[in-house]
């Protein structure tokens, strides 16, 4: 039996108004995130890669209340999380918490170790300062710093130490969902293993469900247990990491893959190197949005927008090319490869 859901998105899109190039102009925006359907389910890792500007954080912001999707439903815990009232959302969001990619600039360097940690402690009320104390030098201790630490400064501590720090401050209300956005991208890479580490103790030991962005695909493979391939803000691959590694189908996951040397694919595919920059989401492709830098790419896909079709279990992708079904349009002659 599968495990239960504990939060699912369903169509989310995320716009963001931007301005215009002169003051009159029309007003534009970026399509961050789009159409975007998940489960994450409790207890898992779930994964999130793609390249710089494809979604990922807005995704992620989205799926914790930290921005509102422009159309779509987030779910938690079976909770619409944008139809609660504003006392319901600020309960339900101590369930949720984030760790940021920069301990640098994400700990106010005013404050000590204490009032950093127990910040959101003091914040939610109701317990006595000794509690709070009591309860930081727990966390202290399960991050692998002590109490010592207690009264010293964010400047005193290296850039894997802080992380140790927001890490506590992240979990000190008990959260059962943790978003962890490039949670070692800003730290030095000797350190990079002991605060991967840390977090995979602590999922263990606290039963938390985790959503992990990552640049790193050799680091997504081994901690995620689903995940999503983004690009421009849609979902182009989806399901459980082991079938997308195993045998990855959209084009933009064979180049995202092929392009890291270390990830021994069992089913090793041929290199696809990608052309050009990743276009702008402010007017994306109205067909699929990887299809200019596609080597694929067939008259079908400049149009026609793919949809994510389950291929095998747990294994969702969205491409023409690579969907049975387009397939035969293909060999019937309606589709042709485009010539880009
Ligand atoms: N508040 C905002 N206002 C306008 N545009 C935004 C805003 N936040 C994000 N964007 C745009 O939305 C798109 C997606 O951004 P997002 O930060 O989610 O990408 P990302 O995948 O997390 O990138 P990175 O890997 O660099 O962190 C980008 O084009 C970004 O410029
Ligand atoms: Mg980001």
């Amino acid at each position: 039996m599968s495990k239960p859901i504990i939060l699912s998105m369903k169509n989310v899109s995320v716009h963001f108004p931007v301005k215009g190039a002169l003051p009159f102009s029309k007003k534009r925006v970026v399509s961050a995130v789009s159409d975007v359907s998940v489960d994450i389910f409790q207890g898992e890792t779930f994964g999130i890669v793609g390249e710089s500007g494809c979604g990922k954080s807005t995704l992620a912001n989205a799926m914790i209340g930290l921005v509102r999707p422009t159309s779509g439903e987030v779910l938690f815990k079976g909770n619409k999380l944008y139809s609660l009232s504003p006392q319901e959302f600020k309960e339900i969001r101590r369930d949720m918490q984030m760790i940021f990619q920069d301990p640098f600039s994400s700990l106010n360097p005013r404050f000590n170790v204490y009032q950093i940690i127990s910040e959101p402690m003091k914040i939610r009320g109701g317990a006595s300062v000794d509690e709070m104390k009591k309860r930081v030098i727990e966390l202290l201790e399960l991050v692998g710093l002590s109490e010592k630490d207690l009264y010293r400064y964010p400047s005193d501590f290296s850039g894997g130490q802080r992380q140790r720090i927001g890490i506590a401050r992240a979990i000190i209300l008990n959260p059962d969902f943790l978003v962890c956005d490039e949670p070692v991208s800003a730290l030095d890479v000797s350190v990079h293993a002991q605060i991967l580490n840390l977090l995979m103790e602590l999922q263990e030991k606290l039963k938390m469900t985790y959503v992990f962005i990552s640049h790193n695909l050799a680091v997504v493979k081994s901690i995620c247990d689903h995940m999503v391939v983004m690009y421009l803000g849609n979902v182009m691959e989806s399901g459980s990491t082991k079938a997308i590694y195993q045998h990855p189908l959209h084009p933009y996951t064979n180049a995202l893959l092929s392009a890291v040397l270390d990830v021994d694919l069992d089913n090793k595919k041929e290199r696809i190197l990608l052309q050009g920059d990743i276009p702008s989401p402010i007017n994306p492709p109205r067909g699929c949005r990887f299809y200019q830098r596609c080597p694929y790419a067939m008259k079908g896909c400049v149009d026609k927008k793919p949809a994510l079709i389950e291929i095998e279990p747990e294994h969702f992708v969205a491409c023409h090319y690579i969907n049975p079904f387009a397939q035969e349009e293909i060999n019937a002659g309606l589709a042709k490869p485009l010539n880009l």
